[in-house]
């Protein structure tokens, strides 16, 4: 195993779930922090609690990543307090569940903006100075739902296929250049992901749900390794691999068939 280079990550979404393993598992290998989501308590009671347990500092700064510019001013903030970012984590992402023309559209506008349109701003932002300074890494958390059409998760598992494709493209273009482009794919996790996005890992058929600590173990050693592309576990992994040989239309009709949310008929 590779040791640990990195001084200063950036973590979106650090308030809950994945992003709150992530800070954990980083402060607990030594790495200062940039924890960053809306909910400023939370963020506030993760600083103390990793500053009082690991000789790191965390820094909190809220944001609303769905609000355009705000990847701007995220980064120029980090400027003016002269914070270095060489790892950062973008994690921060929510979904929804259900027919597609039952949400409001700024729904899905704010969706876009921070499943996409955040995660490129920040890359490009953070990643420019990693590219100067011929250090630094990024790994965008995507998941399993963006390796094929999802019906009634249409908007989301679509914002996760450009995560992949993107961080794969990316992947290759910095290589060489002392930054590593990596993306992360979780299957189905115990978090608040399911309450926000409405759907019911027992209507979906998801009997087991990993834990957010077994995701950021899995996704730090993915960076250590410098792996392009990790999936939450190996069985995860092969499905993926399997249903990417799969013709789109079909799997999009088999998930028709066996997912149609009952809630919002
Ligand atoms: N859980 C799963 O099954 C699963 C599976 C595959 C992939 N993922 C991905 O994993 C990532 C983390 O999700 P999670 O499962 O840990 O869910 P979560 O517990 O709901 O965490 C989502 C995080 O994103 C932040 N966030 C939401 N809207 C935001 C906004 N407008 N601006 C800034 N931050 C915002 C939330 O903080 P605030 O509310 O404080 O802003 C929170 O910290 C997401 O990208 C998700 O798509 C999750």
């Amino acid at each position: 195993m590779k040791t640990n280079q990195y001084k200063l990550a950036l973590i979106t979404g650090a308030s809950s779930g994945i992003g709150t393993a992530y800070a954990e598992k980083l402060a607990a290998n030594n790495i200062n922090l940039v924890l960053t989501a809306r909910s400023t308590d939370k963020l506030e009671e993760l600083s103390q609690k990793l500053e009082a347990e690991y000789a790191i500092k965390a820094y909190v700064i809220s944001q609303d990543l769905s609000d355009p510019g705000a990847a701007k001013q995220l980064y120029e903030n980090c400027q003016k307090q002269k914070l270095h970012v060489d790892l950062l984590i973008n994690n921060a992402g929510f979904g929804y569940q259900g027919f597609f023309e039952k949400s409001e559209l700024a729904f899905y506008t704010n969706m876009l903006n921070l499943n996409i349109t955040a995660l490129t701003e920040l890359t490009y932002l953070f990643g420019k100075d990693m590219l100067d300074n011929g250090l630094g890494a990024v790994q965008n958390i995507a998941s399993v739902a963006g390796v094929q059409p999802i019906p009634y998760f249409s908007v989301y598992a679509a914002s996760k296929s450009y995560v992949i494709d993107f961080s794969l493209a990316l992947w290759r273009e910095w290589k060489d250049r002392g930054v590593l482009v990596s993306v992360m794919c979780p299957g189905p996790v115990e978090t608040r992901f399911f309450e926000v996005s409405g759907a019911n890992p027992r209507e979906m058929m998801l009997r087991k749900l990993q834990t957010p600590e077994d995701v950021a173990e899995i996704g730090w050693k993915a960076i250590l390794k410098k792996k392009p592309e990790v999936f939450s576990s190996r069985s995860l992994s092969l499905t993926a691999g399997f249903a990417t040989k799969l013709p789109a239309k079909w799997v999009a009709s088999v998930i028709n068939a066996t997912m149609k949310p009952k809630a919002n008929l």
